[in-house]
């Protein structure tokens, strides 16, 4: 083995002054030794210093001809002593050796190219090139003046060669210990840990390419409309509860126990705790009185509201439940500050799944809470989120919800359908919902809402919900798709809202 070889060496001799020759004398190939004394150097078991040399070797055609002879031989041995014509010659020998040896052989003047014959000036010749070219391929060493001739007809080359002269390096021992990449349990147990010598970490390594950790789309359009918020001044609010009382979800937003969105065909109500454990008691008291008789100039609806209805336990319907949460959270603060608020997160439908709908799905919310708001501070803040997401055109139509008033649906001119399309909804929440929460009364609260999955949809060219979301999802759409698609997303954006 090189290693051995070259370790055992040094270990009776002060140095290895050529690789080369060493190679020769132990008889191993020299690209080896060459490797081994690299891998040696670099963990310092030796010093290895480079040595280059130049030397003469043979071109192919310059191989030839110690084989053959120079052309200008063989061409002066084709010519017989009674001479031949041109033609002759040239029949009897290869066009290149013809031409190549006519050429020398007449700078020699050892043949007469006469107008009839060709013949010999001279009895006999040497062929001094072969044997220059054989005593170059043995290594032998010849005169400048023969060097440069040969040279000059093509028939050698320089070639560099390297190796190394090397002598024992700092952590030189006659054999290499091999260094132990992990401690184990059997080392500590024999207590042979002490003497191990362990592989130092290699930090700058690369490791393998990263196959995972791409985002889905939904998060990529989530982070894109995240970023819009913020750039607006808005703040996030905390959505991690997909569980959620009908209190916060529909009463607090003064939507009736009879109101046919929290029957079970529409709300996925839990089993298991089926009802909440705590409401703030007497915000609860409030809003049952508003939603029984009403006040703050309102009638109410005029029934009788029942708590068990209200203590039971749903997967949120939507992210307004979360609203409803940080307004009567922001009342309690005093004095009051005005807030803008966002939120992206899922919510949940009982509802029958097609290529367009899943009973989960998420939501993007806004909403600004400060004193004399009215329907204009709307629709300029509509005005200003929509046109960040690429959409300028809009036009609003009144609607109903249970807990805004007015209440509008928002629609943008769709350039590729060349018509409105419906993007989402949107109003100022009711007295009827504020004011039990104990907001000041000057104090108006403006919100809309839409779905992430629309726009996703038709910026990744995905028409059924299923193969974007839910356990049917392809990974690879995940590897495949871009890692930014901002540009993208702004321009197209208009497009991919309406459709
Ligand atoms: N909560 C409404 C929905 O689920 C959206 C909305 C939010 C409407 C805020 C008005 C105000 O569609």
């Amino acid at each position: 083995m090189a290693e051995d070889a070259i370790l055992g060496f040094l270990e009776s001799n002060v140095n290895i002054s050529d690789s080369g020759q060493f190679a020769a004398d132990v008889g191993i190939d020299h690209n080896e030794i060459i490797n081994v004394i690299k891998s040696l150097h670099g963990f310092r078991l030796v010093d290895a210093q480079d040595i280059k040399r130049e030397k003469w070797v043979l071109t192919d055609e310059g191989k030839s001809y110690t084989v053959a002879g120079s052309p200008e031989v063989q061409l002066f041995l084709a010519i017989p002593l009674e001479g031949i014509s041109r033609e002759e010659l040239q029949k009897k020998v290869d066009s290149s050796v013809y031409k190549i040896g006519c050429a020398q052989a007449i700078k020699n003047k050892w043949v007469e190219m006469g107008k009839q014959l060709v013949s010999r000036k001279i009895q006999n010749v040497e062929d001094r090139v072969k044997d220059l070219l054989l005593r170059i391929r043995d290594g032998e060493v010849i005169d400048q003046e023969d060097i440069d001739a040969l040279k000059r007809r093509k028939l050698i080359a320089l070639q560099t060669w390297k190796g190394y002269s090397l002598q024992r390096g700092p952590n030189y021992a006659p054999k290499r210990k091999k260094a132990v990449t992990d401690l184990t349990r059997d080392h500590l147990q024999r207590g042979d840990w002490k003497d191990l010598e362990f592989k130092e970490y290699n930090f700058s390594a690369k490791g393998p390419p990263a196959e995972g950790g791409y985002l889905h789309p939904l998060l990529k359009v989530r982070k894109q409309v995240q970023n819009i918020f913020l750039q607006m001044g808005f703040e996030e609010m905390p959505t991690n509860n997909f569980v959620e009382s009908s209190f916060w979800n529909f009463d607090a937003l003064f939507q009736p126990q009879q109101h046919p969105a929290r029957d079970s065909h529409d709300t996925f109500f839990l089993k298991v705790p089926s009802t909440t454990r705590e409401l703030p008691e007497d915000y609860v008291e409030r809003v049952k009185r508003v939603h029984e008789y009403g006040g703050y100039g309102s009638r109410g609806y005029g029934y009788d509201w029942k708590r068990e209805e209200a203590n039971k336990n749903l997967l949120r319907t939507h992210t307004t439940a979360v609203s409803s949460r940080m307004l009567y959270l922001l009342a309690q603060q005093k004095p009051f500050t005005p807030k803008k608020y966002f939120s992206i997160d899922r919510v949940f439908r009982n509802e029958a799944v097609d290529r367009t709908h899943l009973a989960e799905f998420h939501q993007i919310e806004g909403l600004v809470c400060d004193r004399g708001l009215t329907l204009g501070d709307l629709i300029g803040v509509l005005h200003d989120f929509f046109s960040r997401l690429g959409m300028s055109k809009l036009r609003f139509k009144p609607a109903y919800n249970p807990y805004t008033e007015p209440s509008m649906e928002i629609f943008s001119y769709h350039e590729g359908f060349k018509k409105w399309v419906e993007i989402g909804n949107s109003g100022m929440f009711r007295p009827e919902m504020l004011l039990p929460m104990g907001l000041p009364d000057d104090v108006r609260v403006i919100a809309w809402g839409l779905s992430l999955e629309r726009p996703t949809m038709i910026l990744y060219g995905i028409d059924n919900i299923r193969d974007l979301f839910g356990h049917k999802v392809d990974l690879n759409l995940i590897k495949r798709n871009p890692i930014f698609l901002r540009n993208k997303f702004q321009i197209r954006s208009a497009e991919m809202l309406c459709l």
